[in-house]
């Protein structure tokens, strides 16, 4: 059964049917706000969708039932992350070890940003994951430059290769027994 974590539940409606067609049918979306999440569970009924699980989870802080992901989707979460006043690299830097723990090796990670440039996001997420595709989106110009106001990659986790390339485990949290022979 193919997996999905949402982390952007207010634009979940547009990715259903999309998800449907590539044979998603186990979809969680999460929220640490009980409101936001009590919002979707009632669009959730109104709609009639019965595939989306709902819980109210700090991705920060994930419990450990969330796991295994094939894909994991954000929209503004990480930005909203970024944007706490309260140590956001620390913050940032756990987002990065949450998703590793949620998806899949070879798992996309799916994000758009409004805060972060394309270059950007490639920093922050160098460690280990690596850009599968990049998504178009509006551009503007100003000043005779012309850039994107929002920025939306797909990210391969790559962890498990990384660390055989390197001879350092990065597989957490799927560490090796033992080193690879040969
Ligand atoms: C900018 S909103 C984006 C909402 C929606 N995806 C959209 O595009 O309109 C950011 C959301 O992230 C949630 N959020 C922020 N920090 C979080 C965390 N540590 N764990 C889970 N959700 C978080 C907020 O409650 C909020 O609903």
């Amino acid at each position: 059964m193919l997996q999905c974590l949402i982390l952007e539940l207010e634009m979940v409606f547009s990715w259903l049917n999309l998800l449907a067609k590539f044979g998603f049918s186990d979809i969680t979306g999460i929220d640490y706000s009980p409101s936001a999440i009590q919002l979707s569970g009632s669009v959730i009924e109104k709609e009639g969708l019965s595939n989306i699980k709902l819980k109210v989870e700090d991705f920060l802080n994930l419990s450990t039932q969330l796991s295994g992901f094939h894909i994991c989707i954000d929209k503004g979460t990480f930005d909203a992350i970024s944007l706490n006043p309260d140590n956001a690299i620390e913050k940032r830097k756990q987002y990065v070890k949450s998703l590793s723990r949620v998806l899949k090796v070879k798992g996309f990670f799916l994000i758009t940003s409004c805060n972060w440039t394309k270059e950007e996001l490639l920093n922050e997420f160098s460690e280990g994951f690596e850009l599968f595709e990049e998504l178009p989106t509006p551009k503007f110009s100003f000043g005779g430059r012309s850039g994107n106001s929002v920025a939306a990659l797909v990210f391969k986790n790559v962890r498990l290769f990384l660390g055989q390339i390197q001879g350092v485990d990065h597989t957490w949290p799927f560490p090796r027994t033992a080193p690879p022979q040969g």
